[in-house]
């Protein structure tokens, strides 16, 4: 198992967007380790929930600001959160199901939280960084 390392290639170079990324990373890591070291079902639960918690006032973070600077991409990027919070909820209620999160559960979480860093919140950066 290897760490999700925040480094500059995940930056959106809005400092306040990469302290959440970073402490979201930080929230991954501690989730892998917890399935790696077989941690108790009960601590995994807590720790996929903060997770999914604070990914969701991320979210409502990045919406601020997005509202408050008039964001053409909007509607579209709000999309997108929506359908990766019902993927992780998805996640979560196979996890409560069968009990334990997969190598390929803690891949497809990987991907979930760089896929979007990488691609839309790096769109939405390059708008930020201009106006604020
Ligand atoms: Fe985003």
């Amino acid at each position: 198992m290897k760490d999700l390392i925040w480094d500059e290639s995940l930056s959106v170079q809005v400092d306040e967007i990469d302290e959440d990324h970073r402490r979201l990373i930080d929230l991954f890591n501690i989730l892998s380790h917890a399935v790696a070291e077989n941690d108790s079902l009960i601590y995994v639960e807590a720790v996929l929930e903060e997770l999914i918690s604070c990914t969701v006032w991320h979210f409502r973070h990045e919406e601020r600001l997005m509202i408050k600077y008039n964001y053409g991409d909007y509607p579209e990027h709000k999309a997108d959160h929506e359908a990766l919070i019902d993927s992780v909820r998805d996640l979560q209620k196979r996890f409560r199901a069968a009990g334990k999160l997969s190598d390929e559960d803690i891949s497809f979480l990987e991907h979930w939280l760089t896929g979007h860093i990488l691609s839309a919140d790096m769109k939405l950066g390059a708008f930020l960084g201009e106006i604020i």
